[in-house]
């Protein structure tokens, strides 16, 4: 007997607030043109405190959605990976908190952190889960509310981010037929370590901790030195695509859908180019959205769900890089 998975619903959690960049022409020196020009950001979304949101709250939504869609019950979930770099609390973490919001009764938890790669290197890991009998029902989130991460000051990174959740069931199937049915068919992850730390969070951790007289020099923003990480995350999600498909032994032609991290449309143009797979073929919600981080593949996937973009057979190439360095690509057929 043999397992795989596949994905059987998918769900958004949508913040209320929409930041334009209008609106942080206000904030800090920056234009609209600018960050649209160098960027591909027109808005983005953050959590709304003043109405209670949480990265818990947008999460739920998302993974309610998900769970109705994929007309699967929560009890049924044996395991739910929750991938983020911005949690409510490090203690409970994300994953263990969403199982007593959606009732998730008799599901393991993990939490992820992987920066942009999360739900990407999340559905990988769900994947291997399911490949080995260990699970057959999981629930992938990826979310980030990396609006309480930002330096507002700071105009090189303020622009960028925004908040966002979403969700996907992802589900046994006992001997698929690899050659046409809807699976996931590859992945491919690879880590190189950021050593002069080109894309951090440094403060906050136990290195430098709240109460450390150093804390105030690092402080708990974000910080980039973009044009490195441009570097990159062009080579890394080039590299890793590439091997996917090799794996899968796929074309780029026969790729119906390619999904990339959304971080900036310079990198998806060029990375698009270099693998030689055409922009109609690429889902955009940057311009949106901003950079969502780790929910920027999952809020993509589920638009384009709820706009009945993909159906059944279609291949399906989602490709990251984030902090830490991670990344990686994975191949799923609808
Ligand atoms: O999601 C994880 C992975 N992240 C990424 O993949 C992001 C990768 N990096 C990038 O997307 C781009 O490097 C950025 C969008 C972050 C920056 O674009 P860039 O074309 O690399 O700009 P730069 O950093 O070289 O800055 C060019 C100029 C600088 O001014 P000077 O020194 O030429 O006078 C910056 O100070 O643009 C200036 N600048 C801004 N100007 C207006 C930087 N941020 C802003 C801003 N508004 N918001």
């Amino acid at each position: 007997m043999t397992w795989n998975a596949t994905i059987v619903g998918t769900g958004l959690g949508v913040p209320s607030k929409v930041v334009t960049n209008k609106d942080f022409e206000k904030m800090v020196d920056t234009s609209d043109e600018w960050i649209r020009t160098r960027t591909g950001i027109c808005e983005r979304r953050f959590i709304d405190r003043d109405k209670g949101e949480t990265l818990e709250t947008i999460a739920l939504q998302a993974g309610k959605k998900a769970l109705e869609n994929a007309k699967t019950k929560p009890e049924d979930i044996d395991l739910i990976i929750f991938a983020t770099t911005s949690p409510d609390t490090f203690m409970p973490n994300m994953s263990c908190r969403m199982t007593a919001s959606l009732g998730l009764v008799n599901a393991a938890a993990i939490d992820q952190n992987a920066a942009c790669s999360g739900f990407v290197l999340g559905m990988h890991t769900a994947d291997s889960f399911i490949r080995s009998g260990q699970y057959k029902n999981i629930m992938v989130i990826g979310g980030e509310a990396l609006s309480s991460a930002l330096d507002m000051k700071d105009r090189s990174t303020c622009v960028l981010f925004g908040d966002g959740a979403g969700a996907a069931i992802v589900q046994a199937v006992e001997n698929a037929d690899l050659s046409k049915d809807s699976v996931i068919l590859g992945s491919k992850f690879y880590a190189k370590a950021d050593v002069k730390e080109s894309l951090s969070m440094a403060g906050g951790g136990t290195r430098t901790p709240y109460w450390h007289e150093d804390f105030a020099k690092v402080g708990p923003y974000i910080r980039m030195q973009g044009q490195d990480v441009f570097k990159e995350a062009t080579r890394g999600m080039v590299r890793a695509a590439k091997e996917v498909m090799a794996q899968c032994e796929v074309m780029p032609s026969d790729i119906k859908w390619f999904v990339p991290h959304q971080a900036n449309l310079r990198i998806i143009e060029m990375v698009g180019k270099m693998l030689e797979i055409p922009s109609e073929k690429t889902y955009i919600n940057l311009d949106r959205w901003g950079n969502t981080s780790a929910a920027t593949v999952i809020t993509c996937l589920a638009e384009m769900e709820e706009k009945n973009m993909i159906n059944k057979g279609d291949l399906v190439l989602m490709d990251v890089f984030g902090g830490g360095f991670s990344y990686g690509a994975l191949l799923a057929r609808w």
